[in-house]
């Protein structure tokens, strides 16, 4: 039952795997992984499919066309899918103060032509989404930056490659994903919600949505599964980074579950039963102290562990004890409207209602939230 098949979509960028572990303390303590191995370890695995940088296609082969051409034949030969792509916008210090918002235009100029190079690649190979992450959009100092002179060129920057690719009409949508901070002191829409507010603010609106990291929402101390409760509430759920972090401190990138595993729980219930049907995309980084093997071992602990929390999922929606508990605790009430149909505010003034007594009967929260526990501790 734990055994992934390409049915549960899952993916994986090929900078997960094939992270050398190069740290701001230390050198690479892995060699550099050819993506056509990736590819074929991915599938052996049951992945679904392979997401990528451009420039991780160049890992050991720097000429740009034959590197496509063997990551094609890869594809070919393993039926593995590409539904997503992206861009480095942060490794070449031509990018040091960012490249939508850098100070420097001739950077920002850079920046698009890079981007757009490879939302061609991304269409000719079926990919769906665009993922924008802006790692390096941000500062370090309140002077150096006129952040609503950023938000505009990064604005300009979405409007531009939005109108790109409707005018070659391809089936690809933005989803950007926010982070606090890391590499930059502060980055510009830090959150999930800083980001929806952005979104409205664009030409295309229905082309950009979210590709939110578990990571980088409890980095900045959030609830991750409200986050991705209130992206689905909006519709704005085009794709997501699942990974593993202990609360905030720098990006930890680990295996999903691995982290703050009751939310992964919470996450996964929601996942499943919240109408999300894009691929479960894995975005963590294989621990710097493993070897060439245990990286495959990390893979498939990701796509493993999903898929024992969706069986400790369905599980606990299963149990009639849960089902009488949610029912004791009212959760089902809270999707009635306030208003029966017809009723208007006048309408209120009628209720008879015990204002003490209201108050005093209780929710039996702690009972539900055991239950879930207990799920998840294996003991029911
Ligand atoms: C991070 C980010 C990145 C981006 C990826 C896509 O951990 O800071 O998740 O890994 O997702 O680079 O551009
Ligand atoms: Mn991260
Ligand atoms: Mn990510
Ligand atoms: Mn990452």
């Amino acid at each position: 039952a734990y055994t992934p098949k390409p049915e549960d979509r899952f993916t994986f960028g090929l900078w997960t795997v094939g992270w050398q572990a190069r740290d701001p303390f230390g050198d690479a303590s892995r060699a550099p992984l050819d993506p056509v191995e990736s590819v074929h370890r991915l599938a052996e695995l049951g992945a679904y499919g392979v997401t990528f940088h451009d420039d991780d296609l160049l890992a050991v082969e720097p000429d740009r066309d034959r590197a496509i051409a063997n990551f094609r034949k890869a594809l070919a030969e393993t039926g593995l899918k590409v539904p997503m792509a992206t861009t480095n916008l942060f490794t070449h210090p031509v990018f040091k103060d960012g490249a939508f918002t850098s100070n420097d235009r001739e950077v920002r100029r850079y920046a698009l032509r890079k981007v757009i190079r490879n939302i061609d690649l991304a269409a000719e190979l079926g990919a769906t989404t665009y993922v924008c992450w802006g790692g390096r959009e941000g500062s370090e100092s309140g002077a150096a930056k006129d952040i609503r002179a950023a938000l505009s060129r990064y604005k300009e920057g979405m409007d531009l490659l939005t109108s790109y690719v409707i005018e070659k009409g391809y089936d690809l949508r933005f989803a950007i994903e926010p982070k606090p901070n890391e590499p930059r002191g502060d980055i510009l829409l830090p959150t999930v919600g800083h980001a929806l507010a952005f979104i409205n603010e664009l030409e295309h609106p229905d082309r950009v949505g979210l590709n939110p990291e578990v990571g980088h929402e409890e980095m900045a101390g959030l609830n991750f599964a409200h986050g991705i409760a209130q992206a689905l509430w909006h519709g704005k759920l085009f794709h997501i980074d699942l990974n593993g972090q202990h609360g905030p401190r720098y990006d930890q990138d680990l295996i999903f579950g691995h982290g703050d595993v009751k939310n992964a729980f919470f996450l996964v219930d929601l996942l499943e039963n919240g109408g999300y049907e894009g691929p479960r995309h894995f975005d963590y980084k294989p621990l710097r102290t493993e070897d060439a093997e245990d990286v495959w071992v990390s893979a498939a602990a990701n796509m493993r562990t999903y898929l024992i929390l969706k069986e400790k999922a369905r599980a606990f929606r299963a149990d009639p004890e849960v089902v009488e508990a949610l029912a004791a605790s009212k959760v089902a009430e809270l999707s009635e409207p306030t208003l029966a149909a017809g009723e208007t505010i006048a309408d209120l003034s009628r209720d008879s209602f015990d204002l003490e007594a209201v108050a005093a009967r209780g929710f039996h929260f702690t009972r539900l939230n055991q239950l879930a526990m207990e799920h998840l501790l294996g003991v029911r």
